[in-house]
């Protein structure tokens, strides 16, 4: 055997992995398509649910996050002129941390180096190999040489568009489905945030998002529709129309400024079981993709590398199964929770053409429903702040 694991993907999913398994002593070799560059390249969300908060300490990743990430005790969801705010810390004695995913990839990769795990950049044609078997393999291409490498399980943490899923065969596999017709143009900018908690505003010119990395640095989004491209909107044109669809308390204290960055990401609800065949198992957005709404993307993919490596320990360590014969099924339970969530959060806060006057009535009476019920308010903050693993 020339590993234990094979990680497909050096993403936040096949990085924390790797860190855990190799923490309880366990070899590993990563595989990443792209240039380490390009993966810290990718701006993505950044909010960090606790238990990820604790999952990222214990990978002795979670140094940095603890010195410069922000924790929110609470966050504000306003329809037009109604506001309420959801306080996490009262009703659930819990936080989040702001701390850009962008960052976490980086401190993994820190992490990584120090323990000097093989992270083979620049990979082509990976081919996943016997997983039926119980000597799996994968085949390579790296610097134009084709390489093998015989492992004892694969982990298939290669994103959306990886090849993992596919080793599946499609009859043994699900695929559920539904893509919203609308897009989020994010910009980033170099300016103090409005507010110094999230603003999640629904109005009826559509959905906008108040967020921040720092003291000094905030991101923005809107919802547009999904053939504008980021050419499309200066940033006169962004701001004029996130102060538009901010409450007016918060769209007055705006301070606008150059973009840093501005791109239009579509927003899907996907999930493929199960999340195992044989010797390979799917981890985070290779199998499941969330609309960034509930901000539960990278939280979920921690709660998979979680629930794996609890697996993958006994399994190697001591020949005990039952961890990975459960994987799928109890990922896949807390899922389908955060699938829900951050539909429904989609649903109650973003416009859709063509709707009708009932479909804006029953958002109004949502955000009614939430300003009056405490109930209500605990339901959202629990789902928010992350379900427990
Ligand atoms: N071979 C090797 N690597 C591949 C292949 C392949 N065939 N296909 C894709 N990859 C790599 C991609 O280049 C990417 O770096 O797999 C990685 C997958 O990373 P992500 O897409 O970030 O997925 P994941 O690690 O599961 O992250 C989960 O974190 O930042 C959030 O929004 C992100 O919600 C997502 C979450
Ligand atoms: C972000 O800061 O990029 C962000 C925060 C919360 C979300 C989505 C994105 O729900």
């Amino acid at each position: 055997m020339d590993t234990e694991v094979v990680i497909i993907g050096g993403g936040p999913s096949g990085l924390l992995l790797s860190q855990l398994l190799n923490r309880n002593g366990i070899a590993t070799v990563i595989l990443e398509r792209s240039s380490r560059a390009h993966v810290l390249s990718r701006i993505r969300a950044g909010i960090i649910e606790w238990g990820a908060v604790e999952t990222f300490r214990e990978a002795g990743a979670g140094a940095r996050m603890d010195r410069e990430g922000i924790p929110h005790n609470g966050c504000v969801l306003s329809h037009d002129a109604l506001a309420v705010r959801i306080d996490f810390e009262e009703l659930t004695g819990r936080k989040v941390m702001v701390y850009g995913q962008t960052e976490i990839t980086a401190d993994l990769y820190a992490a990584q180096d120090a323990i000097g795990t093989p992270i083979f950049h620049d990979v082509d044609d990976v081919v996943i190999e016997d997983v039926l078997t119980s000597r799996p393999a994968v085949s390579f291409t790296v610097d134009g040489e084709r390489r093998r490498l015989e492992c004892a399980f694969v982990a298939g943490c290669d994103g959306f568009h990886g090849v993992s899923r596919q080793v599946i065969p499609a009859e043994k596999r699900r695929e559920f489905e539904r893509i919203y017709p609308f897009g989020w143009l994010g910009l980033l900018a170099h300016t103090p945030p409005v507010h110094e908690e999230l603003i999640y505003a629904g109005s009826e010119r559509g959905f906008a998002l108040a967020s921040m990395r720092s003291q000094t640095l905030s991101r923005y989004y809107i919802q547009v529709p999904l053939a504008d491209r980021p050419d499309d909107w200066s940033d006169a044109a962004f701001w004029e129309e996130l102060k538009r669809r901010l409450p007016a308390a918060a769209a007055q204290q705006l301070v606008t400024g150059p973009s840093i960055e501005k791109s239009i990401a579509p927003l899907r609800s996907f999930v493929s079981e199960p999340l195992r065949y044989g010797r390979l198992f799917l981890v985070g957005d290779a199998a499941h993709i969330v609309p960034p709404t509930g901000a539960k993307g990278l939280n979920l993919a921690v709660s998979d590398v979680f629930y794996l490596a609890e697996a993958l320990v006994p399994a190697l360590k001591h020949q005990a199964s039952a961890g990975i014969d459960g994987y799928s099924a109890r990922a896949l339970a807390r899922i389908w929770n955060a699938m829900r969530f951050s539909w429904q959060m989609t649903l109650m806060l973003h416009r859709f053409d063509g709707e009708d006057s009932f479909a804006a009535a029953m958002r109004k009476a949502t955000f009614m429903h939430l300003q009056r019920s405490e109930t209500a308010r605990r339901d959202l903050a629990e789902n928010y702040i992350g379900l427990p693993y």
